[in-house]
């Protein structure tokens, strides 16, 4: 296995998003797992800034229509290909490289009868196990971060794309390049193996052959959403070891309070950008 990917999937390993998390909490909710449906699963299966929102603005931005074939890079446990699924009518392949994730998914795919609507495959999205142009829309969320080779992973998305469709995802940026040992830092605690500045974005895009629609930078409404998120993770933090599982700990939370930090001074941040592959 690749440095980077080992990376990726021990971070996820440990993640405190997880299925078994996730079946307990809706366990202790509701006091059975029988009949639950999709809509019960989104409080606690977004891994990704902004929950529903995000997905309904992506699903626009890359003009999703009722029967299409989407494909969501870095899936994790589906949670946003089983909302776009539900709520677009929409077939989803969600891929991802952490075999926990897929064989998350899946529990939570079969748990709300989504098993034919949504097929989590695991690969990498830097060599992706589809046929060309075979995709009518295609969604990502926070995860490029992880990808070492972006043009690699670009190029693929471009090619499984049918002419005429869209990419449309979000992902961290960086807005002041990082001193190595801070960026270092952020590897050993994110997995987070290369940022590009929105302009360097844009320009892999197109050299992956994508006309680039918009590019939004989106740091500003960030800084608020990632100070709730690290509140989250202290209260899963403390669940996890409650339920005796091991926490994440210290080290985690504070990196994420550096991180939040960090997009509040403007050095790191996010942008969503929307692509299209050329007719
Ligand atoms: C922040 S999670 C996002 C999950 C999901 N999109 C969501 O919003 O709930 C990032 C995911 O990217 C996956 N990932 C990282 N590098 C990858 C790669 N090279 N190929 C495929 N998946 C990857 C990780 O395993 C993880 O599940």
């Amino acid at each position: 296995m690749e440095m980077a990917e080992k990376t990726v999937t021990e971070f996820y390993a440990n993640h405190p998003i997880s299925a078994p998390h996730i079946l307990t909490k809706l366990t202790g909710i509701r006091g059975s797992l029988k009949d639950v449906t999709p809509q019960e699963l989104y409080p606690y299966d977004q891994d990704h800034y902004d929950g529903l929102n995000a997905n309904a603005r992506l699903a626009d931005k890359a003009r999703m229509k009722s029967g299409d074939r989407v494909l969501d890079v870095c899936a994790g446990l589906c949670g946003p290909a089983r909302w776009y699924a539900t709520e677009r009518d929409v077939d989803v392949t969600g891929l991802d490289i952490s075999p926990n994730r897929v064989d998350g998914a899946k529990e939570l795919n079969a748990l709300v009868g989504l098993q034919d609507q949504v097929h989590p495959i695991l690969g990498s999205a830097m060599d992706m196990p589809f046929d060309s142009a075979q995709f009518d829309a295609a969604v990502s969320q926070e995860s490029f971060l992880h990808i070492p080779d972006k043009i690699k992973a670009l190029s693929e998305v471009f090619r499984v794309l049918r002419p005429g469709s869209r990419f449309a995802f979000t992902d961290w940026v960086m807005h002041t390049p990082l001193p190595a040992d801070e960026m270092e830092l952020y590897h050993q605690r994110f997995a987070c193996q290369s940022l590009l500045s929105i302009p360097e974005y844009e320009t892999q895009l197109e050299k992956a052959g994508f006309m680039v629609v918009s590019a939004g930078d989106v740091t500003a409404s960030w800084g608020e959403i990632l100070a709730r998120r690290l509140s989250m993770y202290q209260t899963l933090d403390a669940e996890a070891e409650r339920a005796g599982n091991p926490s994440k700990g210290d080290t985690f939370l504070k990196m994420y309070a550096q991180f939040v930090s960090d997009v509040k001074q403007r050095r790191i941040g996010g942008v969503r950008l929307t692509a299209e592959k050329p007719e």
